[in-house]
């Protein structure tokens, strides 16, 4: 049976380390169970619902609408909840198309748990595709506290490395628990050292290998369908290890 107690990731790296990507994946390889996975994009910047996934027509749920509120109930939490087109076994919840961090009211972090811990009821499981910056993003920082499992995607390339090294004192307190943090190495190319980039993350448990195909399924909106090819199953057993891992499950 199914562990109720591993049951939210945060996935959190560098900008562009491909955070939403492998959040898509993992939610994909949890839904062959026939799980409800939550995805929960909390990106204002470039929100991800509109431009990542395809949403029923007539989805207008926002994660800054539920967050606006002064109490979250279930009720707020699942209308702004979006089903997935493709999959039943998932939703989404994120900023909407032209909305960023200033279209509502601020909200402190009590209210970021409360959400993290409503979706906790609502879903078998959540994963929070974290902002990269962190400075002014509450739910991310709260999802990085709250977590059961942090996958930290150290992409293979410099300024991932920069990132990771100026990141490093700021998540320093005890309630981050860095050092639980999941590392995957992301994006290596061939023309890449990609063991050098391993030894200068400290090591890491997975890689995940760059797939062309990953790009194409980016941009036709289509990450949760399965990907072909003897070079897409090995990357669908890498996901699949990884979900088992975070988890702690049989999936
Ligand atoms: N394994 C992969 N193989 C090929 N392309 C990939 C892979 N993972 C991610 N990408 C591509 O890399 C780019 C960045 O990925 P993604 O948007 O998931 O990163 P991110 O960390 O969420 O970025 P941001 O910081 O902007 O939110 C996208 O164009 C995506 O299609
Ligand atoms: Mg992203």
């Amino acid at each position: 049976m199914q562990s109720k107690q591993k049951q939210m990731l945060a996935v959190w790296g560098s900008p562009g380390s491909g955070k939403t990507v492998t959040a898509l994946k993992i939610a994909a390889e949890l839904a062959k169970g026939k799980k409800n996975v939550a995805v929960v994009f909390c990106d204002a910047v470039a929100p991800p619902l509109p431009t990542v996934i395809r949403t029923k027509k007539s989805a207008d749920g926002s994660l800054g609408a539920a967050l606006s509120f002064p109490v979250i109930s279930q009720e707020i939490a699942m209308k702004n909840l979006i089903a997935s087109e493709q999959n039943p076994y998932v939703s989404f919840i994120g900023y909407a198309a032209g909305e960023n961090a200033y279209t509502y009211a601020g909200y402190i972090k009590e209210r970021a748990v409360d959400m993290l811990v409503l979706l906790r009821h609502i879903a078998d499981h959540v994963i929070v595709d974290c902002s990269s910056v962190l400075n002014d993003n509450v739910l991310s920082t709260a999802a990085l506290e709250v977590a059961d499992n942090v996958l930290r995607l150290c992409p293979c390339d410099l300024k991932g490395l920069s990132y990771y090294m100026s990141y490093l004192p700021l998540i320093g307190d005890r309630k981050f628990k860095t050092d639980k943090h999941i590392r995957v190495l992301t994006n290596p190319h061939p023309y890449q050292g990609g063991r050098e980039y391993e030894n200068a993350y400290g090591g890491v448990s997975f890689c995940l290998p760059y797939l062309p195909s990953i790009e194409e399924q980016a941009v036709t909106q289509n990450l949760l369908a399965p990907l072909s090819g003897k070079e897409g199953k090995a990357y669908e057993s890498m996901i699949s290890a990884i979900t088992r891992e975070v988890f702690d499950s049989d999936q």
